[in-house]
C-alpha cells in the first residue's frame, strides 16, 4: 500500500527485500508434509493483502537504526514481520466465520471455500504457528508483548459481539472497540520493530503511538469502505457491518444528529438492515464526511507521535504511509 515513488532507490530496494523475506519466511513457517495441512497453508500463502503492518514494522527497525540499510538486513526484524501478518492473517480467518463473509482479498474465504469449522481450526494453527515462530526470535519479551497484544484483540472482538444489534451503541465504546480489535496491533509494529532492533524507549513509544493512530483511522476507513464500497475493489466482502449489526461510525453520527422526528425511522432502517435506505440517509446528513474527519485526525496526531523523533530521511515515508491509510480504496 506504500508508494515508494518519492522514496530513494536504495531504500525502495532494501525495504522490498524485507519484504520479501518476511514472505519466505511466512510460506515457510507454515509448511507442512501432510496434504491435508499443506495445501490450506498454500491458499493462505498465496493469500497475500496490503502488508501494512510488516511494513510498519520494517520501517520501525530502519529508524532504530537511522536508516543505515546494511544493518536493516535482520533475521530477527523478518521473523516478527511475518509473526505479526501471521497474527492479523489468523484474526482475519476467525473474523471471516464470525462476518458469514465469502471473499477475501480478491479470493474465497476460507470459510466459503471450506466451511467453518475448518476455518476455526486454520485460525488456531496460524496463532500457534506465529508463537511458535516467534518463540525462535529468542527475546521472550516479544512473546510477552504479542501475547499482550492479542489478549486485547480478542477482548475488542468480545466487546463488539457484546454490543451486536445494540443501536444506543456510543462514539466513546465504539473508538475503545477499534482501538482494541485494530489499532492495538499496528502499535505493536512500531513498538516492537524498533524494539528488536535497539531503538530507544523514547523512539519505540513514539512508533507504538504512531501505530495506533495509523490504526484507528485504518479501521474507520475500513468501516466507510464497508458501507460504500463494492466487492471487486474493495477486494473482499462489503455490506456486512450493517447485516452483522456493527453499528459504525457514519451510523453512530447519524444516529447522534438526525432531528428527532427522523430518529425512529432510521433505527427501523437499521433494524430491516435496509442498505440502499440507509446509505441514502447517511449522504443526506454528510456523515460520511464527518467519520473521515475523525480518521484524518487520528492520522495527524500519529504524524505528531514521531514528528521530530525519527530523522529528516525516513519522515516523508512515515508521512506517506499514514497518508496512504485514507486514500486507499482496497
Ligand atoms: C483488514 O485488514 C482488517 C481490518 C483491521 C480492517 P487489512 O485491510 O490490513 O487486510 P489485508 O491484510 O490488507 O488483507
Ligand atoms: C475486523 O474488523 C478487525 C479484526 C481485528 C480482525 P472488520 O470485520 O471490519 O474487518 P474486515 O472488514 O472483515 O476485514
Ligand atoms: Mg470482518
Ligand atoms: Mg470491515
Amino acid at each position: 500500500m506504500l508508494d515508494l515513488q518519492s522514496t530513494s532507490q536504495g531504500l525502495a530496494e532494501a525495504f522490498l527485500r524485507q519484504l520479501g523475506a518476511v514472505e519466505e519466511i511466512f510460506t515457510r513457517q507454515l509448511e507442512s508434509d501432510l496434504p491435508a495441512v499443506s495445501q490450506l497453508a498454500t491458499h493462505v500463502s498465496r493469500y497475500r493483502g496490503k502488508m501494512l503492518r510488516p511494513s510498519l514494522t520494517i520501517l520501525s527497525g530502519l529508524t532504530a537504526v537511522e536508516g543505515d540499510l546494511e544493518q536493516l538486513e535482520s533475521e530477527s526484524l523478518q521473523r516478527l514481520a511475518a509473526v505479526i501478518e501471521m497474527i492479523h492473517m489468523a484474526t482475519l480467518v476467525h473474523d471471516d466465520v464470525l462476518d458469514d463473509a465469502d471473499e477475501r482479498r480478491g479470493t474465497q474465504t476460507v470459510n466459503n471455500l471450506r466451511g467453518n469449522e475448518l476455518a476455526v481450526m486454520l485460525g488456531d494453527y496460524l496463532i500457534s504457528n506465529a508463537f511458535h515462530l516467534c518463540s525462535t526470535i529468542g527475546d521472550p519479551s516479544l512473546n510477552e508483548a504479542l501475547g499482550k497484544t492479542t489478549n486485547t484483540l480478542c477482548e475488542g472482538e468480545l466487546v463488539q459481539l457484546h454490543h451486536r444489534d445494540d443501536l444506543s451503541l456510543d462514539l466513546p465504546t465504539y473508538m475503545e472497540i477499534v482501538r482494541r480489535k485494530t489499532a492495538v496491533l499496528v502499535g505493536a509494529c512500531g513498538r516492537l520493530g524498533a524494539q528488536v532492533m535497539g531503538g530507544s524507549p523514547e523512539l519505540c513509544t513514539a512508533l507504538e503511538l504512531y501505530g495506533e493512530h495509523l490504526g484507528t483511522a485504518f479501521q474507520i476507513r475500513d468501516d466507510v469502505l464497508d458501507l460504500e464500497g463494492d466487492v471487486e475493489t474493495v477486494g473482499k466482502s462489503v455490506g456486512r457491518d450493517l447485516e452483522k449489526g456493527k453499528l459504525t461510525l457514519p451510523v453512530i453520527l447519524l444516529l447522534e444528529t438526525i432531528p428527532e422526528n427522523e430518529f425512529h425511522d432510521v433505527l427501523e432502517v437499521i433494524r430491516c438492515k435496509d442498505a440502499q435506505e440507509l446509505k441514502s440517509r447517511i449522504h443526506a446528513s454528510g456523515t460520511i464526511e464527518g467519520a473521515l474527519e475523525i480518521a484524518q485526525d487520528e492520522i495527524s496526531k500519529g504524524k505528531d507521535a514521531v514528528n521530530g523523533i525519527i530523522s529528516d530521511s525516513l519522515h516523508p515515508i512515515f508521512e506517506e504511509l499514514a497518508n496512504s491509510v485514507l486514500t486507499r480504496s482496497r
